[in-house]
């Protein structure tokens, strides 16, 4: 299959370089152009495990390409993904659909002979439609089949996902893309990895419907540790003795400081704007979504309790500050509202992330940001751990209690146990965990 991919970001890039492994022949296109020049030097412009080697193993075999062109890529490809960016719309928090519809009308002018176009972006339901008439408009003798394809990877395991995924959901409304899009995915054992043939519309809402239930997993056992640290309980014992249930699961049943990252918050937020819209409205989604974001900033008022009560004039070490570890990605990350809230209450913050630093000092310019945790910990009135990287797991807390002002350590992915903390004399929070 001759690919062209729109949009050479988390999922563009990724897709694009696993598609090229299936054997496909890939060029992917940004419109980025210091990320195209970055790609075609051989460097990768994101943060993502293993994907620096799958690009120039593909690049060196001929079946990856990357540019800014449009036309030539995309008149010769059987099937062109668009993998564009579908932000929260500022006014009422619909997802922006400004980029993928701008993308359609660049690649309507571009199609030659029977296409099928693949909304690999997160796409409200009945965005399909949309996108059939805006193609129509723009070239009305374009032969296309639109399809919905939307992806599941999660950053930091995007390859393993893209690669070996759970399932592969497709939506289309014409049969002429069914043997196409199932020869896109012809290398997956189909046992291991089902394909699910469905209708367009019922693909897009899979897409929502999977991250919003998500969400609301985190949310349910965010509260629940609330509950725990009232009455006394452990919220990780909890989660286990949930979760050991086959018919609810361990996965996201983590307690931690809320979920964030570039998907859940926008996308629970636009399946509630979506099915208000609808005269459907999911009150469950509605209230996870204002309970995610109080969750945030509340956990600045557990690092506060922890130092006795009062920020101002101290100094807090912040640990990681991306989402979620394995990614540079600090797109709604927890992060950026607890770091906020503390700057508010007059803390002075220094922190290190193994990768999101760079772009964190974009967002968070009234950080200093150091390159170990050694460095944070210097003279610090607490440390707190936003995001469990795997460097944060064996921190030496004898030592680290020496370097700091005084001992404090608040731990919100509950990576160490209380008794371990105490035993090195620190004062510990963590998140469920009365004990
Ligand atoms: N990041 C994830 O983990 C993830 C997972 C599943 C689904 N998604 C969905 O995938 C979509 C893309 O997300 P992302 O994280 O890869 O975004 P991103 O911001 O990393 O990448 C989007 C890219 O599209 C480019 N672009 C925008 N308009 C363009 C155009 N007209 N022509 C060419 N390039 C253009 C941008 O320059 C950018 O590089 C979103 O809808 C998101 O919800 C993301």
């Amino acid at each position: 299959m001759r690919i062209a991919i729109i949009g050479t970001g988390y999922v563009g890039l990724v897709s694009g370089v696993c598609l090229a492994e299936f054997g496909h022949d890939v060029v992917c296109i940004d419109k980025a152009a210091e990320k195209i020049v970055q790609l075609q030097r051989g460097e990768v412009p994101i943060f993502e495990p293993g994907l620096d080697e799958l690009i120039s193993r593909n690049v060196s075999a001929g079946r990856l390409h990357f540019t800014t062109e449009v036309a030539e890529p995309v008149g010769n490809a059987d099937v062109v993904f668009l993998a564009v960016g579908t932000p929260s719309r500022k006014s009422d928090g619909h997802a922006d659909l400004t980029y993928v519809f701008a993308a359609a009308r660049e690649v309507a002018a571009a199609v030659r002979g029977f296409t099928v176009i693949v909304t690999k972006s997160t796409v409200p339901v009945g965005t399909g439609d949309q996108l059939e008439r805006i193609i129509r408009e723009a070239n009305p003798d374009a032969d296309v089949a639109v399809v919905s394809n939307p992806e599941f990877l999660r950053e930091g395991a995007a390859i393993d996902d893209f690669m070996a995924p759970d399932r592969v959901v497709v939506g289309m409304n014409d049969d002429r893309a069914r043997s196409i899009m199932a020869e896109v995915y012809g290398a997956l054992d189909p046992v291991r990895h089902p394909v699910l043939f469905t209708s367009r519309r019922t693909a897009e809402l899979t897409k929502y419907a999977a991250n919003a239930f998500l969400a609301l997993k985190l949310a349910y056992i965010n509260e629940i540790a609330d509950l725990c640290e009232q009455v006394g309980a452990n919220v990780q014992d909890v989660s286990r003795g949930m979760g050991l249930d086959s018919r609810i699961g361990l996965k996201f049943l983590n307690a931690g400081p809320g979920y964030g990252g570039s998907c859940f918050p926008k996308d629970t937020l636009a399946l509630v704007k979506t099915a208000q819209d609808h005269n459907a409205p999911i009150r469950l989604i509605e209230t996870i979504v204002g309970i995610n974001e109080t969750r945030k900033r509340a956990m600045a008022r557990k690092v506060e309790r922890a130092v006795g009560g009062e920020l101002r004039g101290k100094t807090i070490g912040i640990l990681g500050l991306t989402f979620k570890p394995d990614t540079d990605d600090i797109r709604e990350s927890p992060a950026l509202s607890i770091v906020q809230a503390l700057l508010d209450k007059g803390a002075t913050l220094k922190a290190h992330d193994p990768e999101g630093m760079p772009a964190a000092r974009h967002v968070m310019p009234e950080l200093s940001y150091h390159d170990d945790v050694d460095a944070v910990a210097a003279e610090a009135d607490a440390l707190v751990i936003i995001t469990e990287w795997k460097q944060f797991r064996s921190l030496d807390l004898a030592r680290l209690k020496n370097m700091m002002k005084s001992p404090v350590l608040v731990d919100l992915r509950n990576i160490y146990t209380p008794s371990e903390a105490r035993k090195h004399g620190f004062v510990y929070e963590s998140v469920g965990r009365a004990e």
